[in-house]
C-alpha cells in the first residue's frame, strides 16, 4: 500500500503518517521530488490524505491527480481527509476527480482536526481542542486500520445527505479559490526572512526588489500565514493573524 498526502499545516500529514505506520504503507508527500508514476503503478492500493477546503480537494492535490491520472487506473483507493467541522462529502470529492473510479474506493473517512484558518474571528484555535481532536483521530485511525484489515468497507460522504451538505459549500468555493489565487499579502511587519517563500508548496512566492512578489498560484493552504514569525502575512481573509496554528507534528 502507498499513502500520498498533501498537508498545508500538518493535520493531514499527522493522519497520513499514523495510518501508514499502522498499515505498514509507504508514505510520501506530493511535494516530494519523486517519480510518482513509478510509485503509483507499483502498488495495488493507494491511500490519499488531504485537507478539505469548502468541501473540495485542494487545487495542489487536484493538479497532482490530473498529472498522474493514468497511474490511478484500476487501483483500490482509501480516501482520508481532514476538516475543521464538516464537509459533507469531502472524501467523495476525491473520487469525483477520477470518473468511473467510484467502485474502487474501499474506504473513505473524514477526520475532525483543528482549524488552520488563523485570521478569522470564528472558530479560534484553542489548545484543548487540538489535544481532544488529536486523541479522537488516533482512535479513529486504529478503527479504520482494523476495519480495512478485516475487509470491512465504509465510505463516509457517500450518502444523499452528505452530498447535499457538500453542495452548500462546493458550489461557491471554486469561485473563491480562483479569485484568491493572488490574495497573498505581507504587511509592514514583514522582515523579508523568506520563510513564506521557501515553504510555499506552490512555489508561488519570490523576493524581488525587496518585496515579496506572487505568481497568482496560491492554493490557500495557510502554511505561510501560520509560519510567518512576524504574523505579517495573510491570504484570502485580510484580517491580521492573532494566534497561529502550529500543527500537531
Ligand atoms: C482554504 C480553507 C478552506 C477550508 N474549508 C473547510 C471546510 O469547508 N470545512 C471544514 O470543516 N474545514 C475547512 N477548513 C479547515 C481545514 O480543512 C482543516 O483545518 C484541515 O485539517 C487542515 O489540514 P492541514 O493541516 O493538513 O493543512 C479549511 C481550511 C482552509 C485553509
Amino acid at each position: 500500500m502507498l499513502m500520498i498526502y498533501f498537508s498545508g499545516t500538518g493535520n493531514s500529514k499527522y493522519i497520513a503518517k499514523r495510518f501508514s505506520a499502522l498499515m505498514n504503507a509507504d508514505c510520501h508527500s506530493i511535494e516530494e521530488k519523486l517519480d510518482f508514476d513509478k510509485f503509483l503503478s507499483g502498488t495495488d492500493v493507494i491511500a490519499v490524505c488531504y485537507p478539505v477546503y469548502g468541501s473540495c480537494v485542494p487545487r495542489i492535490m487536484r493538479e497532482f491527480v490530473a498529472k498522474h491520472r493514468a497511474s490511478f487506473e484500476g487501483k483500490k483507493l482509501i480516501v482520508l481527509c481532514t476538516q475543521m467541522l464538516a464537509s459533507g462529502d469531502g472524501a467523495r470529492a476525491f473520487a469525483r476527480l477520477l470518473p468511473g473510479c467510484d467502485n474502487q474506493v474501499i474506504y473513505a473517512e473524514h477526520f475532525r482536526m483543528p482549524n488552520n484558518i488563523c485570521n478569522f474571528f470564528l472558530f479560534p484555535i484553542r489548545e484543548r481542542e487540538r489535544i481532544r481532536k488529536t486523541k479522537a483521530a488516533d482512535k479513529k485511525i486504529e478503527i479504520i486500520c482494523s476495519n480495512i484489515k478485516k475487509g470491512i468497507c465504509k465510505k463516509r460522504g457517500w450518502n444523499i445527505l452528505s452530498a447535499a451538505v457538500g453542495k452548500t459549500q462546493n458550489i461557491f468555493f471554486p469561485k473563491i479559490e480562483e479569485k484568491e489565487r493572488s490574495s497573498f499579502k505581507a504587511d509592514q511587519d514583514c522582515i523579508l526572512c523568506g520563510k513564506c517563500v521557501n515553504s510555499c508548496p506552490m512555489h508561488n512566492l519570490e523576493i524581488i526588489d525587496g518585496r515579496i512578489q506572487q505568481k497568482d498560484n496560491c492554493t490557500l493552504c495557510y502554511r505561510c500565514v501560520n509560519l510567518c514569525p512576524q504574523k505579517a502575512v495573510t491570504v484570502w481573509l485580510s484580517a491580521k493573524t492573532k494566534r497561529q496554528y502550529k500543527g500537531i507534528c
